[in-house]
């Protein structure tokens, strides 16, 4: 694996595999890697002859109250991880090299609308850094396809969006959430929790799975069952920001023959902000 640091050296290692006709697949990532990160390698490796990650945490992202400072960075355990992946290139760029004129001054990329809802609503501005900062890799990478995981459910579509809506040439591929044994979804932001939260937190899952039960025995969606999940919730010791069913394939609220619908959820537990969702699919009448 070679690493790289400077939009120069990935540039140049970039143009010899397109001399070589090689296809490139990009896996962007905050670093601190874990189980589900190392899935979307390899699933990297399915699309293309060559596997690009990059481990950036971005500012764009965090807002001021947030945990930029605090969040894990673990560059040398990472590498060894992603060396046994098997990964080609590493592109580990500093701040101002993602943003030579600064953060202020940055060319940004928003997709409007979904942006502002669900943890965009909660984190205003996220959405902003993350479509700036990915629109960005693909540019200096220009890849044939990008791996984002479900877990991230919002994001992901909010890119495919922006790379439809751009007319970008990479193929957005989604990959389905890696979870502990007891439910909890990979995060690096799990390690923020006590042993007594991290016991709480497998009843996120847990909750999610039963509105899926719910809506499956019933065939539809009906507004009353996110209230009822957010009030379990709270009971249990979470303070969730939403609880929300919506329609699969742009996030708005489902009507009566919708059936691809996701449900979306994030809870504080303590200081962790966790997020999670769960995909159902109702029968058709
Ligand atoms: P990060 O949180 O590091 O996640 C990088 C990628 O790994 C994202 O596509 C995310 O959805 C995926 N991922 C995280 N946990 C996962 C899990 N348990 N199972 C499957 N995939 C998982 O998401 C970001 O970074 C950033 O916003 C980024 C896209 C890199 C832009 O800065």
């Amino acid at each position: 694996m070679v690493i790289v640091n400077s939009v120069s050296d990935l540039q140049a290692r970039v143009d010899e595999l397109r001399k070589l006709k090689k296809s490139i697949a990009l896996v962007p990532t905050l670093g601190n890697l874990h189980a589900g990160h190392l899935q979307l390698i390899k699933v990297a490796h399915e699309h293309a002859d060559f596997v690009i990650c990059s481990i950036f945490v971005n500012p764009m992202q965090f807002g001021e109250d947030e945990d930029l400072d605090a969040y894990p960075r673990t560059p040398e355990q990472d590498q060894a991880a992603l060396e046994k992946e098997k990964t080609d290139i590493l592109f580990m760029p500093d701040v101002e090299t993602v943003y030579p004129r600064g953060l202020e001054a940055q060319t940004y990329v928003e997709v409007p609308g979904i942006s502002d809802e669900l943890c965009g609503e909660a984190r205003p501005g996220h959405f902003r850094g993350v479509t700036t900062v990915v629109n960005r890799l693909f540019n200096l990478v220009q890849p044939d396809a990008a791996i984002f995981g479900k877990k991230d459910y919002q994001q992901l579509l909010i890119i495919k969006l922006m790379v439809r809506d751009l007319g970008m040439p990479v193929e957005i591929v989604g990959v389905d959430t890696v979870r502990e044994p007891d439910g909890l979804a990979m995060s690096s932001r799990n390690r923020y929790l006590s042993s007594d939260e991290r016991m709480i937190a497998s009843n996120f899952h847990a909750t999610l799975e039963s509105m899926r039960d719910q809506l499956v025995t019933k065939g539809t969606f009906s507004p009353g069952i996110e209230n009822d999940a957010s009030v379990t919730l709270a009971a249990m010791g979470f303070k969730p920001d939403y609880v929300s069913v919506r329609r699969q394939p742009d996030l708005a609220t489902p009507g009566n023959d919708d059936k691809a619908l996701v449900i979306l959820a994030a809870a504080w537990l303590g200081k962790t902000r966790l997020i999670d969702n769960v995909e159902v699919n109702l029968q058709p009448n």
